[in-house]
C-alpha cells in the first residue's frame, strides 16, 4: 500500500487530496494540531508544526510528502495575523525539512504548497513560471520567504516541487462559498472594476496535478497550479450567476468592498488583485486538465453541491 503524508491535511485542500488518495487505495497520514480519530486508511498524527517530535517517524518510508499547513489568509492582516501567516508556513516547512533530512528512508517526493499570488497584479499579460514577475507587499513577501525556506532545504534523495496554486474551487470550502452567497442575495455583479483576472482551479484538477507530478519523476521545481484560462472577475461572476440560474447581480464597487471586508474581518486584496497566471510548465509536460474552462468547472461543482441534476439555486428572495 502506498503511503502519503499530508501536513495541514485537515483543511480544504487536504480533504480533497485525502479523498482522492483514499479512493485509490493509499494510506493517508495527516499531520494536524488537533487530535482526530483514524478511519478507513486515514491516520491522524499530532504535531505542532514547529518542532521535531515523535510525529517525524511517520515520514520514514513514505512515498510522498505534501505540505499544506498554513494559517488561512482570509483574515484582517493585523500584526498578530501577519506573524501567524508567516510562521505557520515557514516553521512547518522548516521542520518538515529536518524530518526528511534525518529520515533513513525519506519520501521520494515532497510537494510544498505555495501561491500564485507571488506574481504581480497583472492586467497586461499572463504570468508563468519563466517570464512571470513577482509583485510587492505583504502576501508576496510571505510567498517569497515560504519558497526560499523550501528551496534552501537540501534533500538529495527527495525530489522537491513548489506548487504555486491559484484559487481552488471546490464543493466543501475555499473561495466559492462566499461568492455564491453574494450571488444568492443579488450582489453577484462584478467586484471593483471587474477587469482584474481570477486564476482558478477545480479541486479535482488540484489533486490530479499532484498525482501527475508524483508520477512524473522528471519533474521538480516550480509549477503554477491554475487552470489554463484565467478569466476576468466580471466574466467569472457572470458565469457563476448563469450557472446558478440567477441572471442579475448588482456590482460591488471598491468602496463597498472595503467596508464589507472590514465588517467580515478580511482583506479586499483577495478579490481585487489581478491574478493572471498560467500553467505553462504543466502544459509543456503534457498535463491535461479535466476542467480547463470555468463554465464546466462551476457546473460540475454546483451539481454536486445540490445533489440533483437541476443546477438552479433558488435565490433567497424567491
Ligand atoms: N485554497 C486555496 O485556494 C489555496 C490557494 C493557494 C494556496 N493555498 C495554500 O495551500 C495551503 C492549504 O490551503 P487550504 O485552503 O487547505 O487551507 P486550510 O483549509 O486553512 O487548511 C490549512 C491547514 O493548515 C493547518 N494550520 C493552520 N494554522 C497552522 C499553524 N499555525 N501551524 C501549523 N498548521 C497550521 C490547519 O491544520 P490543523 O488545524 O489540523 O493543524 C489547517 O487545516 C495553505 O498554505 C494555503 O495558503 C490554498
Amino acid at each position: 500500500m502506498k503511503k502519503i503524508i499530508i501536513a495541514g491535511g485537515s483543511g480544504f485542500l487536504g480533504s480533497c487530496l485525502t479523498q482522492y488518495y483514499r479512493d485509490r487505495g493509499w494510506q493517508v497520514h495527516i499531520l494536524s494540531r488537533q487530535y482526530q480519530e483514524d478511519r478507513d486508511s486515514i491516520y491522524h498524527i499530532y504535531w505542532d508544526g514547529k518542532y521535531l517530535g515523535d510525529w517525524a517517524k511517520v515520514i520514514e518510508g513514505a512515498d510522498v510528502l505534501v505540505n499544506l499547513a498554513g494559517k488561512s489568509v482570509d483574515c484582517r492582516y493585523t500584526k498578530r495575523n501577519q506573524q501567524l501567516i508567516y510562521s505557520s508556513r515557514l516553521d512547518s516547512t522548516h521542520v518538515l525539512g529536518k524530518a526528511v533530512q534525518q529520515s533513513q528512508n525519506p519520501p521520494k517526493v515532497w510537494i510544498n504548497a505555495a501561491s500564485a499570488t507571488i506574481y504581480r497584479h497583472a492586467l497586461d499579460r499572463p504570468m508563468d513560471e519563466v517570464s512571470g514577475e513577482y509583485g510587492t507587499g505583504f502576501s508576496v513577501d510571505v510567498c517569497r520567504k515560504w519558497e526560499r525556506v523550501f528551496s534552501e532545504i537540501e534533500t538529495p534523495a527527495t525530489r522537491k516541487i513548489v506548487l504555486r496554486t491559484g484559487i481552488v474551487l471546490g464543493k466543501n470550502g475555499g473561495a466559492l462559498q462566499p461568492l455564491l452567497n453574494l450571488v444568492r442575495v443579488g450582489l453577484g455583479g462584478k467586484q471593483g472594476k471587474g477587469n482584474q483576472y481570477f486564476s482558478w482551479l477545480h479541486e479535482l484538477d488540484f489533486a490530479r496535478i499532484i498525482d501527475f507530478l508524483i508520477n512524473r519523476e522528471d519533474t521538480s521545481g516550480v509549477f503554477n497550479a491554475v487552470a489554463p484560462h484565467p478569466v476576468s472577475n466580471q466574466q467569472f461572476m457572470k458565469t457563476l450567476r448563469m450557472t446558478c440560474g440567477i441572471p442579475f447581480g448588482l456590482p460591488l464597487p471598491t468602496w463597498i468592498l472595503k467596508i464589507g471586508a472590514f465588517l467580515i474581518r478580511t482583506e479586499t486584496e483577495l478579490i481585487l488583485k489581478s491574478r493572471r497566471v498560467v500553467p505553462t510548465r504543466l502544459l509543456d509536460h503534457g498535463f491535461s486538465f479535466t476542467f480547463p474552462n470555468s463554465e464546466n468547472a462551476l457546473a460540475e461543482i454546483l451539481t454536486r453541491r445540490e445533489h440533483k441534476a437541476e443546477r438552479r439555486i433558488e435565490p433567497i428572495w424567491g
